[in-house]
C-alpha cells in the first residue's frame, strides 16, 4: 500500500423523504439560490415543483440556469458563471445527474475567477474557492455528489476533460433514492455500468499488498452485481434503487483508492469517444473495458484471476492465472451484454473513420494509466479490439 492523504468534507442526507430538508439547508448559506438543472426530467417527475416549494416556503430568492446538456458544455458554464457574478448569488443548488453536478462545480469555482473557466481544464488556472453547492442527485452513477472531479465537454475544440481539484466537493448532497426510480432502463443500465467501472478502474491497478481496499472494492461490485438483476426487473424497487445509489456514491468517492496507484484509462479513452460521438458514458466504458482487460493482462494476471473467483464466484478449476482471468473478462463482458449495455462500437454504428484521432487526443495531456503505460499506439489498438 502507497501513502496516501485522505480527504472529504461532503455532507450527505440520505434516504427517503430527505428531498424537503433542501430549503432548511440552503438557508444556511445566504439567500441567493441559483437553482441548476438539465431539461425535463425533472418537471416531469414533480422534483422541480417540491424544490421551489421547499425554498419558497425559506423566503429564498431563487435564480435559475436550465437545459444543461448531457455530456454538460463549457458554454452552460459560462452563463452559470455570469448568473453568479451578476446576481450575487450565496449558494448553487443542483438538482440532477453528473452532468448538471459538474457543470454546477465549475460554476461555483469560475464565480472565483477573472478569466475563461475552460482555463481550469487546460490547466492555465485552478481553482482556489468555489460557491457553496448544494445538490439533489437524481441518477445514480457518476460518484461526483461525494467526490472533487467534474468533466466538461468544449464543443469549440471537440475536447472532454476533467478537472479534478480539491476545491471542487459539494458542500451537501441529498441522496433520496425515489429521485431516481424515474430514471429510465438505459440510463439506469448506463450509470450501473458507470459505478462498476468505477471501481475496476481503482481495483486493477499495480500497486501490492492493498488487502483491504480490494475487499472493499469487491463488496461494492458484489453488491452491484447482485442488485442489478431485482432493480432492472423492477425500476420502482425502493430497496434496489437505495442499494444502487449508496454504491454509486462509495464507488468513486476515493475511499477504495487510497493507498493505490488507480487507473482510469479506459475513462480517459471513453471521454474521446462522448467528445467525437456525444455517446452516454456508460455506454462507452461498457464496450472499452473489456478490451483494455485483454490488453493489459500480462501485467496483472493474478488480479484478474482473483477477480474471477471472488467478484464472479468461478472456481479456478487448475487453470493458470492468465486462463482464469480470461474467463473473467469474458465474463465481464457478457455481463454488460445480459443488462443491456453495448459491448461493441459496431452496435453504435461507430467505425474506424476516426479512431487515430481519438487515440491521439486521447493521450494529449501525457501517456495513460498506471497498470501499463499506454501511447497513442497502445490506445489505438484497444479502440480497433472494441470495434467488434
Ligand atoms: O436533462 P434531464 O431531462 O434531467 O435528463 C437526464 C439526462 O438526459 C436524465 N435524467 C437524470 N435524472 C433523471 C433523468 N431522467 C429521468 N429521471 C431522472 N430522475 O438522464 C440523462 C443523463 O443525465 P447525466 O447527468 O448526463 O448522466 P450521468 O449522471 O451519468 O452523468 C454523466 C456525466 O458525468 C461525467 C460523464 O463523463 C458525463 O459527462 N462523469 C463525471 C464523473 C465525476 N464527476 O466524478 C465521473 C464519471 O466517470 C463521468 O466521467
Ligand atoms: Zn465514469
Amino acid at each position: 500500500m502507497k501513502n496516501f492523504e485522505f480527504y472529504n468534507p461532503v455532507r450527505v442526507f440520505f434516504g427517503k423523504g430527505e428531498t424537503d430538508r433542501v430549503g432548511k439547508e440552503c438557508r444556511k448559506y445566504g439567500k441567493r439560490i441559483l437553482l441548476s438543472y438539465g431539461g425535463k426530467s425533472i418537471h416531469q417527475s414533480g422534483l422541480y415543483d417540491r424544490v421551489k416549494k421547499n425554498l419558497e416556503a425559506e423566503n429564498l430568492e431563487v435564480f435559475e440556469l436550465s437545459g444543461i446538456q448531457p455530456n454538460p458544455r463549457i458554454t452552460s458554464v459560462r452563463k452559470g458563471v455570469e448568473i453568479c457574478k451578476k446576481e450575487k448569488i450565496n449558494l448553487i443548488l443542483a438538482v440532477g445527474g453528473g452532468s448538471v453536478i459538474d457543470c454546477s462545480k465549475i460554476i461555483g469555482a469560475g464565480a472565483f475567477y477573472g478569466g475563461d473557466p475552460w482555463d481550469f481544464f487546460t490547466k492555465k488556472a485552478q481553482p482556489t474557492s468555489m460557491l457553496p453547492l448544494g445538490t439533489i442527485l437524481t441518477l445514480a452513477a457518476t460518484g461526483t455528489e461525494m467526490n472533487h472531479n467534474a468533466v466538461v465537454t468544449n464543443d469549440e475544440t471537440g475536447q472532454k476533460w476533467a478537472v479534478v481539484d480539491p476545491h471542487i466537493f459539494p458542500t451537501f448532497s441529498i441522496l433520496d433514492p425515489e429521485n431516481t426510480i424515474t430514471v429510465p432502463r438505459d440510463q439506469t443500465v448506463n450509470g450501473i455500468v458507470d459505478m462498476i467501472v468505477h471501481v475496476f478502474e481503482q481495483y486493477f491497478h499495480p500497486t501490492p499488498e492493498t488487502l483491504l481496499q480490494d475487499h472493499l472494492s469487491e463488496g461494492i461490485m458484489q453488491t452491484i452485481i447482485e442488485t442489478t438483476p431485482c432493480l432492472l426487473a423492477h425500476l420502482d424497487d425502493y430497496n434496489a434503487r437505495a442499494t444502487i445509489m449508496w454504491c454509486g456514491t462509495l464507488a468513486l468517492n476515493h475511499l477504495v483508492s487510497t493507498g493505490v496507484e488507480d487507473d482510469w484509462a479506459t475513462h480517459n479513452i471513453q471521454h474521446e469517444l462522448s467528445a467525437i460521438y456525444d455517446i452516454a458514458h456508460g455506454a462507452g466504458l461498457a464496450i472499452i473495458f473489456p478490451q483494455w482487460m485483454k490488453y493489459v493482462l500480462d501485467a496483472i494476471p493474478g488480479k484478474m484471476a482473483r477477480f474471477t473467483e471472488k467478484v464472479w464466484n468461478i472456481p479456478r478449476n487448475g487453470k493458470t492465472d492468465g486462463e482464469l482471468a480470461l474467463v473473467g473478462i469474458e465474463r465481464t463482458r457478457q455481463w454488460f451484454h445480459e443488462i443491456g449495455a453495448p459491448v461493441s462500437l459496431g452496435e453504435l454504428q461507430i467505425g474506424s473513420e476516426r479512431l487515430e484521432e481519438m487515440a491521439h487526443n486521447a493521450i494529449s495531456r501525457g501517456p495513460l494509466g498506471t497498470t501499463k503505460k499506454l501511447g497513442e499506439s497502445d490506445v489505438l489498438q484497444i479502440l480497433k479490439m472494441s470495434l467488434s
